[in-house]
C-alpha cells in the first residue's frame, strides 16, 4: 500500500502546466468504438483511469498505445467484438459505463455490469438507461448485470430529469449512428461535453448545441478516424490554485481555460485572493488576510462538486465561518472526518457542511476516501504542523498525474512511500 508523507511546507511558488482533463479524455476514449479507423488523442493525461479504459478496449479486441512523453494515445477499434465487458475492470471506475452508448450504436447490443467509481453516493444509471430506451433499446437488469438490446437505434426527443454529465455523453454517443434525429433537452453543459462533441464532429458526426442545454444529433451511417487534443483539466487547475492560496504562495498556472474556472475564480476573489487572468494562464497569490465564504455546488457553470473538498481545506484554515452546500452528490462529505482529525472544526448537517476556520491544523494519519477528498488532504497537509501520512492514495492517482512530483517542484515537501 503506497502512502504520501507530507510535511508542513514553505509557500508553493513557481510555474505549473496543467494536463489534459480526465473527465474529457474518458468519454472520448469510449467514443473511439464508433469507428473502425484509427483515432489519435493528444494532450492525454497519464492516469490510472485512462489505463483502465484502454485495458477494457483491449479486452474488446482494440489495439491501443499510450506514449506518456508525447501525451498521445492511439486507438484502433477495427477488430473489436461485442464480448461482455470485464467486471474486474468495469467495477474500478464509473466512466466504464460510457462504453454502453458507443457499443449500442455500433453493435445494437451491450452486456455490462453496474459500474464502480468514487464512493460519493448511490450513483444510479437510470438516466442513461432511460435515454437508451427512448432510442428504441430494450433493457434487462438482473443481479447488477445490464443487457441493452436494440434492433437499430432510432433518434427521438429525450428530456433528462437532471443534467447528468455521463447520461448526456452516453446518449450523444448512442445517437451518433442512429437513424434520424435526436434532441436531448435539459442536458449537461459542462466543458467536457463540448470536447466530446468536437471530437465526434471531427469523426464525421453531426452534433449541434453542445455547451447549451439542448443538443441535436443528426444520425449518420458511419464515422471515421480523427485526431483531437484534450482540453485542460479545470479541476487539476483549481486544485493548484487552492495550493497557492492555502500555502500563501505564488503560482503561475499554465495551459488552462479561464472560462472553465469562473466559479472557482469568483469564490477565491470573494475570499480576498489575488487572481490575475491571462490568455492561457492564471496567476494566483495572496498577501491579503482571507475571509471565509459560502459555496453551493451546482452543475456547470455553477461551482463544481469536484472542487468542493479542496475548497473545504482552504475554508477550514480561513478566519470566520463558511458553509458548503453539496447539491450534486448525496454523500460527498467523507473528507470532513479526516480534516477534523487534523484539527479542523467542521460539522455536517444534512447536505451542508459548516466550517469554522481554525488558526492551525496538525499532521496525523488520514485516509483518502475518494479522489478529490484525497487532493483536499494533500492541500491541508501542506500547511499542517508536523507530518501527515495519507493512505489509500490510489484514489488520488486515478485523477492527478504525478501530483507529488509537481508539488515537489513548487517547493512542497511530499514523498511517496510503500508500507
Ligand atoms: C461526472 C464526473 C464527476 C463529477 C460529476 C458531476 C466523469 C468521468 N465524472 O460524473 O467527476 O463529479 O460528473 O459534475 O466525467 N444521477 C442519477 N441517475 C443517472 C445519472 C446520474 O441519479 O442515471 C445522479 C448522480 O447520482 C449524481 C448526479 O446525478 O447525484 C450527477 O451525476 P452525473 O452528472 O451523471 O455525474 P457523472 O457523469 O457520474
Amino acid at each position: 500500500m503506497e502512502k504520501f508523507i507530507i510535511e508542513k511546507s514553505s509557500p508553493l511558488k513557481g510555474e505549473i502546466t496543467i494536463d489534459g482533463a480526465k473527465n474529457a479524455v474518458l468519454p472520448i476514449i469510449a467514443s473511439t468504438i464508433l469507428t473502425g479507423e484509427k483515432c489519435i488523442i493528444e494532450n492525454a493525461p497519464f492516469l490510472k483511469d485512462v489505463e483502465i479504459m484502454l485495458k477494457i478496449l483491449e479486452v474488446l479486441g482494440a489495439k491501443t498505445s499510450f506514449c506518456e512523453k508525447e501525451k498521445r494515445i492511439a486507438i484502433d477499434c477495427r477488430k473489436i467484438s461485442n464480448v461482455p465487458l470485464p467486471y474486474e475492470l468495469v467495477k474500478k471506475l464509473r466512466a466504464s459505463f460510457l462504453f454502453a452508448g458507443p457499443l449500442l450504436s455500433r453493435f445494437g447490443k451491450v452486456n455490462i455490469q453496474m459500474p464502480g467509481g468514487c464512493p460519493i453516493g448511490i450513483r444510479p444509471v437510470d438516466l442513461h438507461l432511460k435515454g437508451f430506451s427512448m432510442l428504441g433499446a430494450k433493457i434487462k437488469q438482473e443481479h447488477g448485470n445490464i443487457e441493452i438490446i436494440s434492433q437499430g437505434v432510432k433518434g427521438n426527443n429525450i428530456y433528462l430529469d437532471f443534467p447528468s454529465v455521463g447520461a448526456t455523453e452516453n446518449i450523444i454517443m448512442a445517437a451518433v449512428l442512429a437513424e434520424g434525429e435526436t434532441n436531448i433537452s435539459n442536458c449537461s453543459v459542462e466543458p467536457e461535453i463540448v470536447d466530446l462533441a468536437e471530437f465526434l464532429n471531427k469523426m464525421g458526426a453531426y452534433i449541434y448545441g453542445a455547451g447549451t442545454d439542448s443538443i441535436k444529433i443528426i444520425g449518420v451511417p458511419e464515422v471515421y478516424g480523427a485526431v483531437h487534443s484534450i482540453i485542460p483539466d479545470r479541476i487539476e487547475a483549481g486544485t493548484f490554485m487552492i495550493g497557492a492560496v492555502i500555502t500563501k504562495g505564488d503560482l503561475i498556472i499554465k495551459n488552462i481555460i479561464c472560462d472553465h474556472l469562473r466559479p472557482v475564480i469568483a469564490k477565491l476573489k470573494d475570499m480576498n485572493v489575488d487572481v490575475e487572468e491571462n490568455e492561457n494562464s492564471i496567476r494566483v497569490h495572496s498577501e491579503n488576510e482571507l475571509i471565509n465564504t459560502d459555496v453551493k455546488t451546482l452543475p456547470f457553470p455553477g461551482f463544481p462538486t469536484d472542487m468542493q473538498a479542496q475548497f473545504m481545506s482552504l475554508m477550514a484554515v480561513t478566519k470566520g465561518t463558511g458553509i458548503i452546500n453539496e447539491t450534486i452528490f448525496e454523500n460527498r462529505f467523507m473528507h470532513v472526518g479526516e480534516l477534523n482529525r487534523m484539527g479542523a472544526d467542521i460539522k455536517v448537517e444534512s447536505k451542508s457542511a459548516i466550517i469554522k476556520g481554525v488558526p492551525k491544523l496538525t499532521g496525523t494519519q488520514v485516509k483518502a476516501t475518494d479522489l478529490r477528498a484525497g487532493a483536499a488532504l494533500i492541500l491541508s497537509a501542506l500547511v499542517a504542523e508536523g507530518e501527515t501520512e495519507i493512505s489509500d492514495i490510489y484514489h488520488i492517482e486515478r485523477g492527478y498525474c504525478n501530483i507529488e512530483e509537481k508539488i515537489r517542484k513548487l517547493g512542497g515537501k511530499i514523498k511517496k512511500t510503500e508500507e
